[in-house]
């Protein structure tokens, strides 16, 4: 079944110089499936996501998840984004208690939900610990379990690991396959990073330059369960090879459409 339905969406920012962000986008996300949306910085891969997320509206196209018209936030769709946000005054715990709180969720089963995310992100031991006293992997942790013990039913991630160190990045990367084969949960993932794109996704999309349009979409074959050590196999180096031409030739036709 389909988690989300795209269909000729368009993204006009207006004002004085009015910015187009998305061209006619066409998608589909099926229920479960791990998806990467890749594209040059400034293209519209985030105004693409916050648009699935209802934190911004479209200028024309439907946008549905489950059947239903995406018009605000939910719980049902978390988001991650590059910086985690967490209130440093709060304690790990605190931290990712804080939605289910404010919803009213009875506190056994919220507390039960936290501890099985903190284990799932590998942060038990620092339930009680401070943001500041964190490393900036650890915290991120900490935002995919807030966001996950709310038990969405979609994970919208928005170059999560973008401001993190390579090696970082790759403990995450591994992190992120291992929760995702564990809650079979959909994800959109943003990114500018090619490797990353093939790592961790069923299919990647490549977006144009600005205004972003899916200029192919890539079924990755690499067999799963993956880690890092794809990253250096044959198939892995052949999807990169495709995934490196059709970005090329997106970006070209852009400039000669633009010339
Ligand atoms: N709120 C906004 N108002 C006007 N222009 C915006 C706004 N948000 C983004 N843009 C413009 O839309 C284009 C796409 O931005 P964005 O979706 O953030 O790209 P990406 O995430 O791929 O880097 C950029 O040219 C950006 O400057
Ligand atoms: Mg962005």
């Amino acid at each position: 079944m389909a988690s989300i339905q795209i269909s000729n969406l368009n993204k006009i920012y207006p004002g004085p110089k009015p910015v187009r962000a998305l061209d006619h986008v066409d998608l589909v996300v099926e229920e479960g499936e791990f998806l990467a949306l890749l594209g040059p910085s400034g293209c519209g891969k985030s105004t693409l996501l916050n648009i699935l997320a209802g934190f911004e509206t479209s200028t024309e196209g439907v946008v549905l998840f489950e059947r239903q018209t995406i018009d605000k936030a939910g719980p049902d769709r978390g988001v991650v984004f590059q910086e985690a946000a967490l209130f440093p005054w709060l304690t790990v715990f605190d931290n990712i208690t804080f939605g289910p709180r404010v919803q009213g969720i009875k506190r056994a089963v919220y507390e039960q939900a936290a501890r099985e995310m903190l284990d799932l992100v590998g942060l038990s031991d620092f339930a009680q610990s401070y943001p500041s006293q964190l490393s900036g992997g650890m915290r991120q942790r900490v935002g995919i379990a807030r966001v996950l013990v709310m038990k969405p039913r979609a994970l919208l991630m928005d170059e999560p690991f973008g401001a993190l160190d390579a090696q970082t990045r790759l403990t995450m990367q591994e992190l992120l396959l291992d929760v995702w084969q564990r809650l079979k949960i959909t994800v959109v993932f943003v990114t500018h990073d090619i490797d990353e794109a093939i790592l961790l996704a069923d299919r990647v999309c490549v977006m144009s330059a600005r205004p972003a349009r899916i200029a192919q979409q890539i079924a990755i074959q690499l067999p799963r369960p993956r880690s890092i050590d794809d990253l250096t196999s044959p198939g892995f180096i052949r999807h990169k090879a495709e995934i490196m031409q059709v970005m090329r030739a997106a970006h070209s036709q852009k400039h000669i459409a633009a010339a």
